[in-house]
């Protein structure tokens, strides 16, 4: 088999900056060893988040120039709404600016005190739109997708059984919507089967209960569907794409992911009268029905990155890339989530540093390592971003402890991937020397953004 190619060119360039390792420590430690508190420019390869994080096409930044710029009406709208339907096949489109307004408008709609939202796994964003309106979000991911060491196919599926028990116990009036959330980013970018998606929806369908797709890595999905599930092979990514929306009544999506744009996002039903209450809140608080919160330019972008997601040669090249970093590591002895998702590697800091315990955050001590060893910026998902405290203070921790190494869209090559991977295996090599560390500082609600830590002597 050939080397897989970035199916592009590159026709402008951003330089990066270069770093020694003293200067890192220094910056890391003035930073809090909080990497959402290092400057970008100070940072060498930026694994932070693939979201609003692409390249976008020359056809892109044409529409840019192109964008229609009319309050109402605007034609850009016309052609967003155009590229969306074609994918989603969905009767009413409301754009917002990303992907966490749609869930405030939907949630804000059919939320509330009393009401059960099931999800394969929320996005924080997603549980944290449900839980300020009082309801309660609830993940039933299926259990092999909880294990980071076991390899299978589709570590993202809902767990059919649990889901049919618990809208048995809930009682379906309580349950105005059940979500699947493709590919499963907070438990590791892993994707969802087709046959799952028809299960689901077939449970719901017995109860009555709408099914929304949290769409975000869309193609990514339908992609791993392609490749994976029987029966696929010979069908186009667009048009597993389309069997998969087939099955919704309802879609959010953030487009900073998989429409390749740097910022938008958009919440679509089928459902006439609850499109008209989601329109009314978003008049309230984005903006008028034909642009929601984004300039006509934005509304462009998004049409054209939605057109360019399902080629096949970039879904290669993407998922390609990923799992060619994992692949590598496996190799190496590194502890990942496996088999590599579709849009980060997950490392497994549970694993790669036992000997910190979890209240010492192991995940954010690698995090560390990594930027100092090579300028890589990661994030920790882990005690930092979940950890709860119990009455005693105590640090009651997640599951898992992970470090993702998010991969932007159309931004790295292959050389870049490379060295990524040879810091990640140097600092695998030092691991025993790796310290935990320990909070000093913290906001009440989504510390992991400002929190500020020391190093445990
Ligand atoms: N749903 C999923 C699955 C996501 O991954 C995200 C964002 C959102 C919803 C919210 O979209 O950021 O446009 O408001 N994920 C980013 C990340 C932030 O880094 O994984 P948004």
């Amino acid at each position: 088999m050939k080397t897989i190619i970035e199916p592009f060119k590159i026709k402008s360039v951003e330089p990066i900056r270069f770093t020694t390792r003293e200067e890192r420590i220094e910056i890391l430690k003035r930073a809090g060893y909080n990497p959402f508190l290092i400057h970008a420019d100070d940072v060498l390869i930026d694994l932070l988040t693939d979201s609003g994080t692409s390249a976008m096409s020359s056809k892109q930044w044409a529409g840019i120039m192109d964008g229609d710029e009319s309050y109402a009406g605007s034609k850009s709208f016309y052609r967003f709404e155009e590229a969306v339907r074609k994918i989603t096949g969905m009767k009413f489109i409301i754009p917002t600016h990303q992907g966490r307004a749609a869930e405030k408008i939907l949630f804000s709609v059919v939320g509330g005190k009393g009401k059960y939202f099931p999800n394969n796994t929320h996005f924080d964003t997603t549980r944290a739109n449900v839980e300020f309106t009082g309801a309660e979000a609830v993940d039933l991911l299926n259990e092999v997708g909880k294990h980071p060491e076991i390899r299978a196919d589709f570590k993202g599926n809902m767990d059919i059984e649990q889901l049919e028990n618990f809208i048995k116990i809930t009682g379906k009036g309580n349950i105005p919507l059940c979500m699947i959330t493709v590919t499963n980013n907070s438990g590791g970018g892993q994707p969802v089967s087709m046959q799952n998606i028809r299960e689901t929806k077939s449970v719901c369908n017995k109860y009555g209960i709408p099914l929304f797709l949290d769409a975000c890595r869309f193609a990514e999905n339908a992609y791993f569907i392609k490749k994976r599930e029987a029966g696929y092979s010979n069908r186009s990514v667009l048009e597993i794409a389309q069997e998969m929306f087939s099955y919704a009544d309802g879609v959010t999506m953030s487009a900073k992911k998989d429409a390749l744009v740097n910022i938008g996002g958009f919440l679509a039903v089928n459902d006439e009268s609850l499109a008209m209450q989601c329109r009314n809140l978003l008049i309230v608080t984005e903006g008028f029905s034909t642009y929601g919160g984004l300039a006509g330019r934005d509304l462009e972008a998004v049409a054209q990155g939605l057109e360019e997601i399902v080629d096949e040669h970039y879904l290669q090249y993407r998922i390609r890339s990923i799992e060619y970093l994992g692949e590598k590591l496996v190799a190496a002895g590194v502890p990942i989530i496996e088999p590599p998702g579709g849009h980060a590697i997950y490392l497994d800091a549970k694993r790669f540093v036992p000997q910190i315990p979890q209240e010492q955050f192991p995940g954010q001590s690698i995090v560390g390592a990594l930027y100092i060893e090579g300028g890589i910026r990661s994030v920790e998902i882990g005690s930092v971003m979940f950890g709860k405290y119990d009455k005693a203070g105590k640090l009651i921790p997640p599951p898992m402890e992970l470090v993702r190494l998010a991969v932007p869209r159309r931004v790295y090559t292959q050389s870049h991937i490379d060295y990524v991977l040879e810091i990640i295996i140097e600092v695998f090599k030092k691991r025993e020397s790796l310290k935990g560390y320990k909070i000093i500082y913290e906001a009440p609600m989504l510390r992991h953004f400002t929190a500020r830590f020391e190093e445990v002597v």
